[in-house]
């Protein structure tokens, strides 16, 4: 199939997110799967131009939008051989970071990203490449169903095109105030009611491409259940039971050749689940960097996320300082909330050599956490699909995790009849019941070492390579094919 992946952040040029990972990974496996693929991003300032070898492709590389002009520039690599594309318009993506200030959303986000998805097709009517199906990801591509459809682009060129949107978080939907916007970025009067980009009185960009896109699909399938249903919908879930039979739950993969104990660069040693003396080297040197008692009976409960409303951190803030007088450690990677990065970095100062943290995005120290650590933590109110769960597990890590989304598909929780299990699991979205859940795990593992042992080996045992979601995202790409015929 001839696939364009378009998204606002892939790897390995930057990410801040699940989404950059998966978009750059999914790309690169469809690619080896033997598709002809191309992946479109914005050429953000910080992609480094020499180290990635992008070459100028077109400039100057006109963009029609709604009303205006724009005199942008393409630039060109390949990453193993997969022809990738970055679109060049410094004035909307020299910035740093790439989608707010570090405390509000930029305020023309709208106008960003509608000229990003306008760009996406404009480059491919100047590549040449029709594509079989465009595959979009979050409120930042969800413009793209809609063009492809409607404007400008009735011509033979796109007319068998069929677009694909995946939801990687209904949390963010690109929501802006006012209709000033629509026909700066090329929506008219048809398009504004509360079933397409109407919403409240502004517009909302994701709502709108469930509308126009001829598949959805969504990270896990427990988090396609979810979101059918309020509150998991965010406010969409009406929108998205009217397309119900097109909406899909495939399950992330992971990038098993960086994310892989065996060759980890970030780690003091390899290691595997054969033998992993390597992993206590690990320990010992994420002990040292956070300056935490260097001691291997004590366990370390590792931590790297985003800090956003959404991974639930405020229920480990409520317990931490109770949790400080038990037997353990925890070390804290993380970024975002301004007040939860103020707490999380103080945190060691009043606990020294038994809370470790880091404010900031680091992926050496995330790879050293999942290395180094004996659990994981993440407490998710909710969780699309989770990524840093399935790293744990490849690391030998036992996550203690939510039954939410993604992570209810794919830790299995300890039972204690039979030792089998790859992490802890609990259901309500209080302090109590992650505190009781990290006193399980304690005790296992002051008590049962060889269930801990046990249940680090099944976890390495998990296979959460690309090869099922990439069949998976085969059959969406056919269904939406065939929908996109009968438009
Ligand atoms: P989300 O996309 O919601 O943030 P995921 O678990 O899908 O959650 O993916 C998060 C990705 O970002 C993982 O690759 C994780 O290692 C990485 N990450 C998150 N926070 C940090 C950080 N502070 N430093 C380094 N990597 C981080
Ligand atoms: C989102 C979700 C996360 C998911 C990632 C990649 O950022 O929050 O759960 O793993 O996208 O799909």
């Amino acid at each position: 199939m001839k696939i364009l992946m378009a998204a606002s952040e892939a790897v390995p040029f930057l990410k801040t997110g699940g989404l950059g990972d998966v978009a750059g990974t999914l790309a690169l496996e469809l690619h080896k799967a033997g598709h002809e693929v191309i992946l479109v991003l914005p050429k953000h300032g910080i992609i480094n131009t020499q180290k990635f070898e992008l070459t100028p492709k077109f400039s100057p590389f006109f963009v029609h939008l709604g009303t205006a002009t724009f005199f942008a520039s393409v630039l060109e690599t390949r990453i193993e051989g997969m022809p990738t594309y970055l679109i060049e318009y410094d004035d909307f993506f020299s910035r740093n970071p790439i989608y707010d200030d570090g405390k509000k959303a930029y305020p023309d986000n709208g106008a960003r990203f509608a000229f990003f998805s306008k760009a996406v097709l404009d480059l491919s009517l100047a590549l040449g490449f029709a594509p079989d199906v465009v595959h979009c990801s979050d409120w930042q591509t969800a413009l793209i169903p809609y063009y492809l459809k409607t404007w400008g682009f009735e011509g033979d060129f796109f007319r068998k095109t069929a677009s694909l949107l995946t939801i990687h978080n209904i949390g963010y939907q690109g929501i802006f105030d006012g209709l000033g916007l629509a026909p700066f970025i090329g929506l008219n009067w048809m398009q504004l009611r509360p079933d397409e980009f109407e919403a409240f009185g502004g517009l909302n960009y994701l709502k709108g491409g469930f509308f126009y896109a001829d598949q959805i699909t969504t990270v896990s399938p427990t988090y396609a259940q979810e979101i059918l249903s309020e509150p998991g919908g965010n406010g969409l879930s009406s929108y998205l039971e009217r397309r119900k039979s097109d909406v899909m739950g495939i399950l992330n993969g992971i990038d098993t050749q960086e994310w892989n104990p065996a060759k980890d660069p970030f780690l003091p040693a390899p290691y595997t689940a054969k033998n992993l003396a390597g992993k206590a080297k690990a320990k010992e040197a994420l002990q040292k960097e956070f300056l935490l008692e260097v001691n291997p009976n004590k366990p370390v409960f590792g931590v790297v996320s985003r800090l956003a409303d959404q991974k639930g951190f405020d229920l480990l803030q409520a317990i931490i300082h109770e949790l400080m007088t038990w037997d353990l450690q925890i070390v804290l990677l993380g970024s975002g909330d301004k007040e939860m990065e103020g707490f999380f970095g103080w945190l060691p100062s009043i606990y020294p050599g038994k809370m470790g943290s880091y404010i900031g995005f680091q992926p050496r120290l995330a790879h050293l956490i999942e290395g180094g650590s004996d659990f994981f933590l993440m407490p998710s109110r909710y969780e699309p699909c989770g990524l840093n769960q399935m790293y744990s597990m490849a690391y030998g890590t036992l996550p203690i995790v939510r039954a939410t989304g993604g992570l209810a598909d794919t830790v299995t929780n300890l039972d204690p009849k039979t030792g089998k299990g790859t992490g802890f699991v609990f259901n309500d979205i209080t302090p109590g019941a992650l505190k009781d859940t990290i006193g399980w795990a304690l005790y296992t593992w002051y008590n049962e070492r060889p269930v801990i042992e046990k249940m680090a080996k099944q976890a390495m045992a998990q296979d959460f390579s690309w090869a099922k979601a990439v069949k998976g995202y085969e059959q969406a790409y056919a269904k939406a094919l065939t929908r996109r015929m009968g438009w």
